[in-house]
Parts: structure tokens; sequence; C-alpha cells
């Protein structure tokens, strides 16, 4: 069973998504484990304070090293975790290949900024790996952090019930995925193409193929040369 662990300071905010459709099924099946960990029960400091003033100045509170350190040292007794991941915008461009290569992990810490984010030093001594999301900056690591887990969760044999499903899904072979159709075959004068009526098995995939390919070089024709992606 893969083991997700998740260091916040609004563990309210990570209530609903793992409750719900494939996460919660994943937990059920006892494929996935995950914990949302709340910050503040791990502070020395009175009334649950968890962050301070940035030094040098300059708005925006910063979320306290002994926090941080107590929690992840704690929960570091509990298990050895294969990466502690601290979401953030000026981390590596999260990716399918990324989710790919997560999903084989067994014990993963997520760390979830606010505010300005976490002093520099929890990342330097305890962060194995710094991802963002996309380039925009959201107010907290929670909906990044859940982006992840579903990201990841559903590539975990066992957890789709139709196991080829992930690896037709966009991104799987650098493609887009192809336009999908279902009833009714005639909708308002739209028709489903032929082909997909044809029940023939090899034509059809030659046209998913085809349709991946031109919709990728219409919308994303870096896609078809990943070394000019990076
Ligand atoms: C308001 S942001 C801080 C942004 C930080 N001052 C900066 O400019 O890089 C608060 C927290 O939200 C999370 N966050 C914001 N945008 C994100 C993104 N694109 N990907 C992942 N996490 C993000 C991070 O955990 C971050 O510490």
């Amino acid at each position: 069973m893969m083991h997700i662990d998740i260091l916040t300071v609004v563990p309210e905010l990570l209530e609903g998504p793992f409750s719900h459709s494939i996460l919660k099924r994943a937990q059920q099946k006892e494929l996935l484990d995950i914990q949302v960990i709340n910050l503040r029960d791990y502070t020395p400091y009175k009334h649950k304070q968890v962050d301070d003033y940035q030094y040098g100045g300059g708005a925006g509170m910063v979320l306290m090293p002994e926090p941080l350190s107590l929690a992840i040292e704690a929960l570091q007794k509990e298990r050895s975790y294969d990466e502690i991941i601290f979401l953030t915008p000026d981390g590596q461009p999260f990716k399918q290949s990324m989710a790919n290569q997560l999903s084989l992990k067994k014990d993963l810490l997520m760390i979830c900024g606010h505010y300005k984010g976490i002093d520099e030093r929890i990342r330097k001594k305890y962060v194995t790996r710094e991802i963002s999301i996309g380039d925009f900056v959201l107010s907290g690591g929670e909906l990044a952090a859940a982006v992840l887990v579903d990201a990841i969760g559903r590539l975990i044999p066992g957890v789709l019930n139709n196991e080829t499903s992930a690896l037709s899904d966009s991104f799987q072979d650098n493609l887009l995925a192809p336009p999908v159709y279902t009833r009714p075959a005639d909708f308002k004068g739209l028709k489903v193409p032929d082909i997909l009526l044809s029940g023939h098995e090899r034509k059809i995939s030659e046209w998913r193929y085809d349709q991946s390919l031109k919709r990728t070089k219409e919308r994303r024709p870096e896609l078809l040369n990943p070394e000019e992606e990076k």
C-alpha cells in the first residue's frame, strides 16, 4: 500500500478531495493511505503559532522552521520517506512522467506552504523534491498537494477499474488524447465519426492515433519534441 502524509496549516482544505470517487475507492481497497497532518499540532510556541515575519522586512508571513522540523522528524520516526516533497511555484513543473515515477514509491511526505512560503532552511535540510503545478501562484500548497495525490493515486495498479485506461490518457506517450464520444450517435445533428461505429478494431486504433497526433500538433507541438520542451 502506498502511504502519503500531507503537512499543512489548513487541514480543512483537504477534507473533500480524497473522500470521493476514485481516491476514496483507492483507500477503501487499501491501495492508498492518506493522512493529513496539522502543522499546529507540532509547534512549541504559544497560541499554536507557526508563522512569523520575514527577516529583512517585507509583507507576508513565513512558516517557521521549528514547527516544521519537529513535525517532519516526528513523522520520520513512523516511516522512512522515499521523497519529502515541497509544493512551490519555483519547483520543477509537475508532469505526467513525474506522476508515473512517484506512483511507484511507497511513502511520500508532502509539505504545503502558506503565506510567503516556508523558511528556506527547511527546504535545504529535509526536502528531497520541489514541485510546482504550474506558472501561477496559489494561496497555499494544499490544492497543489491534492492535484499530485490525484494524479499519482489513479496510477497505482488496481485503483482504476480498467487497468489500461490510464495508459490511454493524454501525456502518457507524449500525445494528447483523441476525442471521445458516447451515445447517442446523432446529437442535435452532430454525428459520431463513422469509423467508431464500424467495430473494426485496428482501423479504430489507427484513427485514434491519427487524431491524437493531429491534436498534439495543433495544440501542443512541443510535446512531440520533448527535448525542446525542457
Ligand atoms: C502565496 S504562495 C507563496 C509564493 C512564494 N512567495 C513565491 O512567490 O514563490 C503560498 C504557498 O502556496 C503553494 N503554492 C503556490 N503556488 C503554487 C504552485 N504553482 N505549485 C505548487 N505550490 C504552490 C506553496 O506551497 C507556497 O509556499
